[in-house]
């Protein structure tokens, strides 16, 4: 059985999300970007909304709802600004989907919990100087020392470096042993020895916060390694097959976006004595944007629906980050096209989506990786066994129970 409706719940989640955006970011978010300001409220308002936890179980202190209410949210908020949608990546994919996954109760009580209310914020500390694609390149090292590690090196391109409380952080404990060598730990803000700095004068997502985070001698206890000394490797990978799918959701945002100014200015601007949109070739960059929006959501909503199954989705994540984040970038480029030289000014708000656009074109794999990925699945030398821990099915078990009786 195939089934492509949306619950009544996820409508009026939507509606929720749209009406947020409208009225707490659409407003400011041209002086946030032009003042590389990042507006902290937001995340305690989507807390509020209890927007910050939304597939994350009750029991957790989440919402409850499916995967593809995640990606719901993320689309709804990138429609607003690539920036907010970027902080829900991190915060609920990259960093509480993992604890979800890989943390132990105890680690879930300490820190999924609080963050799943949005009371507090997760980041994820993967990339280095000298590794972002090939990630078992990176240099920071948790060395044991008595019960705890110490923690050295740094990490860049962070979202939500000078916000987060706590972060996932990824660090070799034996470097003979390659990426089997690689550890995760959860790491807090307030230890001695943390520091961070964020990065000024990006292309895009100005109103984002990211950046640098630096250790030095920071010591984590050992009930903060998660999962076990050895699994960081594939816990990193298996926390960007839920980041990756929030990006995937996020670009249809944009396209959406992208779709709802360029219709608006093709009504109001003429040419040649006719409204632009009744040019076709203006026609076919709409349609474009349409069959990319589409086409994206199809890709985006089957790998929540594998999510939901508790299935691996790593190539249908992949796939769906790969084209909705090209189709993102190329309706945006369309978009200023279709606003001609007055998309080429911050007067309309299309040339602040073409340069938020690039970005995910890059982050959390770029195009390149996922390209070959996709090209290593259909040849046969790349496949995805089942593993040894997934994402909760949903419905969660709490709910099932509940339903039953
Ligand atoms: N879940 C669990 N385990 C996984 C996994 C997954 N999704 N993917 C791979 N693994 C396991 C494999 O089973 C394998 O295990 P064994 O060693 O036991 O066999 C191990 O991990 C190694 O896997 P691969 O052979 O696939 O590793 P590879 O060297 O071929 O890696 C790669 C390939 C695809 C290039 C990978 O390194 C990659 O995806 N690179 C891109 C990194 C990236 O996306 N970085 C983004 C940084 S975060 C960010 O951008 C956030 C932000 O700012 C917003």
């Amino acid at each position: 059985m195939m089934n492509f409706s949306f619950s009544e719940e996820q409508t009026m989640l939507r509606k929720m999300v749209r009406s947020f955006v409208d009225r707490e970011i659409n407003p400011y978010i041209q002086e946030w970007d032009e003042k590389q300001y990042f507006e902290r409220g937001i995340m305690k308002r989507l807390a509020g909304l209890d927007l910050m936890g939304v597939c994350i179980p009750e029991e957790y202190g989440g919402s409850g709802m499916d995967y593809n209410s995640l990606a719901i949210v993320c689309e709804e908020l990138e429609r607003g600004d690539t920036a907010f949608r970027t902080a829900v990546s991190v915060h609920t994919g990259l960093n509480s989907m993992t604890l979800l996954q890989w943390g132990t109760e105890e680690q879930k009580q300490k820190y999924l919990v609080p963050q799943a209310r949005g009371t507090k914020v997760g980041a994820f500390g993967l990339t280095e100087p000298n590794a972002g694609s090939d990630v078992a390149a990176l240099q920071t090292t948790a060395v044991k020392d008595g019960e705890d590690y110490i923690l050295n090196g740094s990490k860049t391109w962070i979202s939500l470096c000078d916000v987060a409380d706590n972060f996932l952080v990824f660090a070799y404990t034996d470097k003979t042993k390659k990426h089997k060598g690689i550890s995760a730990f959860i790491v807090e803000r307030e230890w001695p020895g943390f520091s961070s700095k964020a990065i000024k004068g990006k292309l895009g997502i100005r109103a984002g916060n990211t950046g640098e985070i630096f250790f030095d001698n920071v010591r984590v206890p050992k009930e903060n390694l998660l999962g076990e000394e050895g699994e960081g490797f594939k816990i990193a990978m298996s926390a960007l097959d839920n980041g990756r799918f929030t990006v995937a959701a996020g670009a249809c945002g944009t396209i959406m976006a992208c779709l709802e100014e360029s219709v608006k200015y093709c009504h109001e601007r003429s040419t040649f004595g006719k409204e632009i949109g009744k040019h076709q070739l203006v026609q076919q960059m709409i349609a474009k944007m349409e069959a990319g929006l589409q086409m994206s959501r199809l890709l985006v909503y089957r790998a929540g629906y594998l999510k939901n199954e508790g299935i691996r989705n790593t190539r249908e994540t992949s796939l769906a980050k790969w084209q909705s984040c090209d189709f993102a970038l190329e309706a945006a480029n369309d978009a200023v096209q279709i606003h001609g030289a007055y998309g080429f000014s911050n007067e309309y708000p299309v040339e602040r989506f073409l340069r938020n656009a690039k970005a995910p074109v890059i982050y959390e794999g770029t195009r390149e990786i996922h390209t070959v990925m996709q090209g290593e699945y259909v040849l046969g030398y790349r496949e995805d066994k089942p593993l040894s821990k997934t994402l909760p099915a949903w419905p969660f078990e709490n709910q099932r129970e509940a339903a039953i009786k």
